[in-house]
C-alpha cells in the first residue's frame, strides 16, 4: 500500500481471526442471546478494571439511560451535564422526561467544569451527569463533593485511570461505557455498566430485560423494563477484544505520540491546540486524537482541504445545546457556555486507530502543515 496515494481513514476497528471463530463458535451453540456469554463477559469486564458488578446492555445509550433511572431521575428533574459531549449523554436525561441542565467545561480538559456545575444545582437536581470526553478522567473527587447521584459517562474512556490509581468505572458510582466500532474495545455495538452496588447491578439486569426479575419464571415480569440487551454474539466479540484491549491500548498511546510529535511545530508556531497532556495523577485513555484549530481558521475549508489531501477528519463534537433540537426545545442560544462554543467551533478530529503507522501520522501532518500555514 502507498501511503503516499491512499486516504487516511478516520477509524478503524482491530478484528481478526479470534472475533471470527468466537462468533462461530456462538452461531453453533445455536444460543444467541440470553447464553453463557453474557455473564462470561461482565465478570471479565469487571475483574480487568476491579469493579464490583457490570451489565452488559445493547449500547452506551441504553446503558446512560438505565443508569440515571437507576440513579432515581425521573420526570420533572434535573441533571446537571456537559455541553461538549456526544449527544447522547443528554438525550439519555430527557428519555425519563428530565432536564438535561448544562454547564461550561474546563478549557484544558474539556469536561463538566465542577464550580460551574456547583452553580447549575437547583433543588430539583437530582444527579450529576459528567463526561470522560475524549477518554480524559472527569475531576470525580470534585463532583462527589456536591453530595448528589453522580453517573458517569465514560463511553469514550476505557483504560483511563483516576490519579488515586483507580481505573475509570471502578469508583462505586454507575459508570457507562460504549462498544459502538469507533470505541477502545468494540463488539459493533454496544455497552457496559459498572457499579459497586449489588442491587443496582439487578436493577439494570432486570429493566434491560423487559422489567423481568432473575427468579420469576418466563415471560413474568414485575416491573417496567426495555429491550437493551446484548447479544450472546457481541459478547463474544467483547471477550475476545477485552483480551486485546491492552494492546488496542497501547496502540492508540502510541498513535498520539506519533501525533504530538509531528505536530509539535504547528502546536508552537501556529497555535495549534493539541489534547492535553496527562496531568495531577489522572491518565488518558486514548479515544480520538481532537484539535483545536487556530481561531483565525476556517474550519469546514480546512476539513476540505484535507480531504483533498487524502485525509479524513470531522467536526468533533458540536455543542449539544446548540443543536436545533435543543435550541428549540429550550430555547438555547449562542454565548451560553462561552468555552464550550469555543471548543466546539475549533475542534477537528484526525484519523485515529491503534494500528495508525507513523507514515499515516506523518502525512496527516503533511497535509495540515500544508492547510495551515
Ligand atoms: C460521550 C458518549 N456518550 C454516549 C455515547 C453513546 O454510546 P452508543 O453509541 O454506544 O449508544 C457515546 C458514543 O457513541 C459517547 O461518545
Amino acid at each position: 500500500m502507498s501511503v503516499g496515494t491512499d486516504i487516511v481513514p478516520m477509524a478503524q476497528p482491530v478484528l481478526g481471526e479470534a472475533e471470527e471463530r468466537a462468533v462461530i463458535e456462538v452461531l453453533r451453540s445455536g444460543q444467541l442471546s440470553l447464553g453463557p456469554r453474557i455473564p462470561a463477559f461482565e465478570e471479565a469486564f469487571a475483574a480487568r478494571l476491579g469493579a464490583a458488578h457490570a451489565s452488559a446492555v445493547s449500547s452506551g445509550t441504553a446503558g446512560l439511560h438505565l443508569a440515571l433511572r437507576a440513579a432515581g431521575v425521573g420526570p420533572g428533574d434535573e441533571v446537571v451535564t456537559s455541553p461538549f459531549s456526544f449527544v447522547a449523554s443528554a438525550n439519555s436525561v430527557l428519555f425519563e422526561h428530565a432536564r438535561p441542565v448544562f454547564a461550561d467545561i474546563d478549557p484544558v480538559t474539556l469536561n463538566l467544569d465542577p464550580a460551574a456545575a456547583a452553580a447549575a444545582v437547583t433543588e430539583r437536581t437530582t444527579a450529576l451527569l459528567p463526561v470522560h470526553i475524549f477518554g480524559y478522567p472527569a475531576d470525580l473527587p470534585a463532583f462527589e463533593r456536591l453530595g448528589l447521584p453522580l453517573v458517569e459517562d465514560a463511553c469514550e474512556a476505557l483504560g483511563a485511570v483516576h490519579a488515586d490509581g483507580t481505573p475509570i468505572g471502578a469508583r462505586g458510582h454507575p459508570a457507562v461505557f460504549g462498544f459502538y466500532a469507533n470505541k477502545q474495545l468494540t463488539t459493533g455495538e454496544g455497552g457496559m455498566v459498572t457499579t459497586a452496588d449489588a442491587a443496582v447491578k439487578e436493577r439494570l439486569d432486570s429493566e434491560r430485560n423487559q422489567g423481568r426479575a432473575p427468579d420469576l419464571g418466563w415471560l413474568d415480569h414485575d416491573r417496567l423494563g426495555f429491550n437493551y440487551r446484548l447479544s450472546d454474539l457481541h459478547a463474544a466479540i467483547g471477550l475476545v477484544q477485552l483480551e486485546r484491549l491492552d494492546a488496542m491500548l497501547a496502540g492508540r498511546a502510541r498513535a498520539a505520540a506519533l501525533y504530538r510529535d509531528a505536530l509539535g511545530g504547528l502546536e508552537r508556531e501556529r497555535g495549534l491546540r493539541l489534547p492535553c497532556r496527562d496531568h495531577d495523577g489522572d491518565r488518558r485513555g486514548w479515544f480520538v486524537f481532537v484539535v483545536q484549530l487556530p481561531g483565525d481558521t476556517d474550519r469546514d475549508a480546512t476539513i476540505r482541504a484535507l480531504r483533498d489531501l487524502g485525509v479524513q477528519s470531522k467536526p468533533y463534537l458540536p455543542a449539544i445545546h446548540l443543536m436545533s433540537f435543543y435550541r428549540e426545545r429550550y430555547g438555547h442560544r449562542p454565548g451560553e457556555f462561552p468555552v464550550a462554543e469555543d471548543v466546539a467551533g475549533r475542534s477537528v478530529a484526525l484519523p485515529f486507530f491503534p494500528e495508525l503507522g507513523e507514515p499515516q501520522v506523518a502525512r496527516v501532518g503533511e497535509a495540515l502543515e500544508r492547510v495551515l500555514r
